[in-house]
């Protein structure tokens, strides 16, 4: 158990028992990507795989974080820190103390000892997994009352995590991915909607109907932190400007003509075109879970992917061939999740034929001449909490 396995890392490392072990999960998005930084709308899960913290905290204003996946330990001073100060995998987590001080939040120093069983750089959001963590192991520990069950601290708890990351960190990211590990719940999917602030949990009974999530870990590593996520952030910045709306959320699948004409040709429409028409599938896909209809949510999948390849330009040849090939083998459906250039793509699949479309997408990436693909089924799992 990675419960029991951190619990005993923090022991050997710091020679003291920790005070607790929280975790949080990684989180797919099942549709709506690259929405949330344009206010609209997503709808994502959270995974069974988690990131795990031990901690304790310490009479002083000293911070030291050991990794069970590099055996390194980092040590610093929350008076010291700032953004740039710190880098690599560690700014995530003492990112999230320094922001929750900048906010006012008495915090003190902290032993941490942090498992991540997310996989990095898989696009299934090891950050968020790993800040929310160290965020609701701070809450509980330094008495701030973000952690509980009340919704709307979960949800400030997650802003404060999105400020990290981009501010400490860095990363201009849009906050769903916070928002998904904080608030997600067993067997649902969550409606955000980043505009409104509102959460709703869909039911997501998937396997009633005899049907599975895989996702496809195209081991193609993505990195939020390079210039082409900001780039397309910049993008439907500088449409939204010269629509003169404050963001693309505003305008529905029905007026799109008519939006379009109003920028210049190229690549802007292109974009717009993704983002507008992308919200509009979310509450489709909505609606058709709702409906029961999941050969719908399955086209609903196509067409995100499509978007998101054609329009959005953020897809590879690595997730087309393993969207492709999903569907050519029995998928009702398929996409790239998360922010794209590598990382994972899902599919919705038959439960039986699970192993089946797992082993074509391996073959696929074997005659291609690529690195094997990770696949593994899926199920909603609940949201950043206490273990031990
Ligand atoms: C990354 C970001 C999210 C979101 C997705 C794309 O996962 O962290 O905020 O923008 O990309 O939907």
């Amino acid at each position: 158990m990675v419960v029991g396995s951190v619990h005993s890392g923090f022991r050997a490392q710091f020679g003291r028992q920790p005070e607790g072990v929280w975790s949080a999960p990684g989180r797919v998005n099942l549709i709506g990507e690259h929405t949330d930084y344009n206010q609209g709308l997503a709808l994502p899960i959270g995974l069974p795989l988690r990131a795990f913290v031990a901690a304790r905290r310490r009479p002083d204003r000293t911070v030291r974080l050991w990794s069970a996946q590099t055996s390194e330990v980092v040590t610093c001073s929350l008076d010291d820190l700032a953004p740039r100060i710190v880098t690599g995998w560690s700014a995530y987590a003492v990112g999230v103390l320094w922001a929750l001080e900048h906010h006012g939040f008495g915090v003190h120093g902290v032993d941490l000892a942090i498992d991540g069983r997310v996989p990095l750089g898989a696009g299934l959001s090891s950050s968020a997994a790993l800040e929310c963590a160290v965020a609701v192991a701070a809450s509980e520990l330094f008495a701030l009352g973000l952690h509980g069950k009340d919704d709307a601290r979960r949800a400030e708890l997650a802003a404060l995590c999105a400020f990290a990351e981009n501010v400490f960190v860095r990363a201009p990211t849009g906050g769903m991915d916070q928002l998904a590990s904080l608030r997600c719940q067993a067997d649902r999917a969550m409606l955000l909607d980043i505009r409104e602030g509102t959460v709703e949990q869909v039911p997501l009974p998937l396997a009633d109907h005899g049907l599975a999530i895989l996702v496809m870990d195209t081991q193609v590593e993505h990195a939020l932190v390079d210039g082409q996520y900001a780039s397309r952030r910049q993008a439907c910045e500088r449409a939204a400007a010269t629509l003169g709306v404050d963001s693309l959320r505003e305008f529905d699948a029905a007026d799109l003509d008519s939006v379009l004409r109003r920028l210049p040709e190229g690549p802007i429409r292109q974009r717009v075109r993704h983002v507008v028409t992308e919200i509009d599938r979310v509450t489709r896909t909505v609606e058709s879970l709702r409906a029961v209809d999941f050969a719908q949510v399955g086209k609903l999948f196509d067409a995100s992917h499509e978007s998101l390849r054609d329009d959005f330009e953020v897809s590879c040849p690595e997730l087309d061939l393993a969207v492709q090939t999903a569907r050519d083998s029995g998928a009702l459906g398929a996409r790239m999740t998360g922010g794209g250039f590598g990382g994972s793509a899902i599919a919705l699949v038959p439960g039986h034929l699970l192993p089946d479309v797992a082993d074509a997408v391996v073959g696929a990436f074997a005659a291609a001449g690529w690195r094997a693909p990770s696949c593994f089924g899926v199920r909603a799992g609940p949201p950043a909490g206490r273990d031990l």
